[in-house]
């Protein structure tokens, strides 16, 4: 990455008056959070997918796979939020409009001081029984009184729907953007993945901030910063707002 591609995307941020920024989990892989995909320690190369994110294989899965989001739970508790986080962070304090839609569950944007903050698929800090979706806390009985149901993460599985008007809110808010900056996904999960380009449909410059461009699907169309979260980012809100 050249540094007139970084003072490219600075000048487009610091023009933007409405800016999104859409994170996937290599946000976090500086403060110690695995990721999903590809690397050596990724979640879905430890586990097998279908036994703890698929509704039918989590009921299946018990207790193994309530104790597995638990651990998570705990994990991400102890670490604490990047330099990335913090960037995003302070970029939502320059923008005039402003929206983080994040896949991440682990509430370190929350922590690093981001305010509008969409969590598209859940969240771990608060449990909640499956069929009545009471929430609980994470020392609570495994299966509710009332319903029957057992305890399970506030996290989005697959074959599951979106919380409710959470796609629509991030569609809104990418098709009339300036800037949409995409930052440590791999873009492979449908629907979230199609963020960046309701962004890129309705005009909006896209910057791209990953160490690893090669699974990104989006060529050209995008400004492509090659590098991680915590060392691209500050530096873009250093040459935003110097
Ligand atoms: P992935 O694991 O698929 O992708 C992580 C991305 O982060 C990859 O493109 C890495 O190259 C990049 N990356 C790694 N380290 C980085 C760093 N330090 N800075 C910036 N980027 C870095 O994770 P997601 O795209 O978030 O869904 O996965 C999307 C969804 O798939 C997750 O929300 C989860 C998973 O199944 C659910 O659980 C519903």
């Amino acid at each position: 990455m050249s540094d007139e591609q970084l003072l490219a995307a600075a000048a487009l941020l610091r023009e933007a008056r409405s800016v999104v920024v859409f994170t996937g989990a290599g946000v976090s892989a500086e403060s110690g959070v695995p990721t999903f995909r590809a690397a050596a320690n990724a979640l879905w190369n430890q586990v097998d997918v279908r036994n703890f994110a698929y509704p039918a294989g989590y009921r299946r899965n018990q207790p193994d796979a309530w104790r597995w989001y638990a651990q998570r739970a705990a994990k991400t508790r102890e670490v604490v939020p990047n330099a990335g986080h913090v960037a995003i962070a302070e970029i939502e304090r320059h923008a005039e409009e402003f929206l983080l839609v994040t896949q991440n569950i682990d509430s370190l944007h929350q922590r690093a001081g981001s305010k509008n903050v969409l969590e598209l698929h859940g969240n771990l800090r608060q449990p909640r029984y499956f069929d009545c979706g009471a929430p609980s806390d994470w020392l609570a009985a495994p299966v509710c009184s009332a319903c029957r149901g057992l305890l399970r993460p506030d996290v989005v599985m697959f074959e599951e729907e979106l919380p409710e008007g959470a796609m629509d809110r991030a569609r809104e808010a990418a098709d009339s953007c300036d800037v949409l900056i995409s930052v440590g996904t791999s873009a492979q999960v449908w629907p979230a993945a199609e963020i960046p380009r309701y962004a890129l449909r309705g005009g909006a410059r896209v910057v791209v901030v990953n160490p690893d461009m090669e699974g990104q699907p989006w060529g050209h169309h995008v400004t492509q910063l090659v590098g991680t979260a915590g060392a691209i980012l500050p530096q873009l809100v250093r040459l935003a707002w110097p």
